[in-house]
């Protein structure tokens, strides 16, 4: 794994977002794997900047997310098609039909897995996939313990990561219990994986990861076996490393 040492968080930015516009200037047809959380916010803030700026063109770009909760509407602030509507995709040229994010509200939730697997194969897979990391290590939704074979599944949020993301809901109780997530073995058949660490909360799962044993106890240690991997961290993240 390739290491990029920043300062903070803006420049962590700086960086993810330049890697992603590096990206589409060489591949305009990039299929670009997308997160949310607030680790990649402030990449999409400057993604956004350039395409204000120097007219960095997504048109032939396809977006697949890695993931979304069970039974929240695509127009509820709290789903992440809201997220990424809000955040990044209402501010580019990207086609509407290029997005593609799964369906938290499927009817048949595993029928919806295997139909956004065929979508990611359809589309050639994912060039460069985004991500952030879970305190636990999760990346996506895949929790510790999920295998490294998996692909697009339903998961049972753990109590660790609803209560890390309950910031964004009014109550721990509103919370969704489930989700959506590309699999583990989706995630690592990217062309290009880049790795988004910031902050001291993320230090000591950073360091595991990088220096631990690859167990799916800590899903991101797969990550050491992937050819293409970049990690981006600041200060802060590294401090355990
Ligand atoms: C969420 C998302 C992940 C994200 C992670 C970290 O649960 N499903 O894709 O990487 O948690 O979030 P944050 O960047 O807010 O710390």
């Amino acid at each position: 794994m390739k290491i990029i040492a920043v300062e903070n968080y803006q420049e962590m930015s700086k960086a993810a977002a330049q890697f992603i516009i590096n990206q589409v200037k060489e591949k305009p047809q990039s299929v670009l794997g997308l997160a949310t959380g607030g680790t990649v916010l402030g990449t999409y803030e400057k993604v956004i900047e350039d395409y204000q700026q120097n007219k960095t063109s997504y048109k032939q770009v396809h977006s697949v997310n890695l993931d979304e909760y069970i039974g929240v509407e695509a127009t509820h602030p709290n789903s992440y098609h809201y997220y990424m509507m809000e955040h990044l995709f209402a501010h580019i040229d990207i086609e509407r039909d290029h997005i593609h994010i799964p369906n938290g509200l499927a009817k048949n939730t595993e029928e919806e897995c295997r139909n956004y697997e065929g979508v990611i194969e359809e589309l050639g897979g994912v060039d460069l996939q985004l991500l952030g990391i879970g305190v636990n290590g999760h990346i996506g939704f895949n929790e510790p313990g999920t295998s490294f074979d998996s692909v697009t599944h339903v998961v049972k949020l753990t109590e660790s990561t609803r209560d890390a993301n309950k910031r964004y809901f009014n109550r721990l109780e509103d919370v969704p219990t489930h989700a959506i997530t590309m699999g583990i073995s989706t995630i690592m058949k990217s062309k290009n994986i880049l790795l988004l660490v910031s902050g001291k909360k993320k230090a000591e799962i950073l360091a595991q990861v990088m220096n631990g044993e690859i167990d799916e106890k800590v899903p991101a240690s797969i990550l050491n076996t992937h050819p293409n991997v970049t990690i981006i961290a600041d200060k802060d993240a590294l401090a355990f490393v």
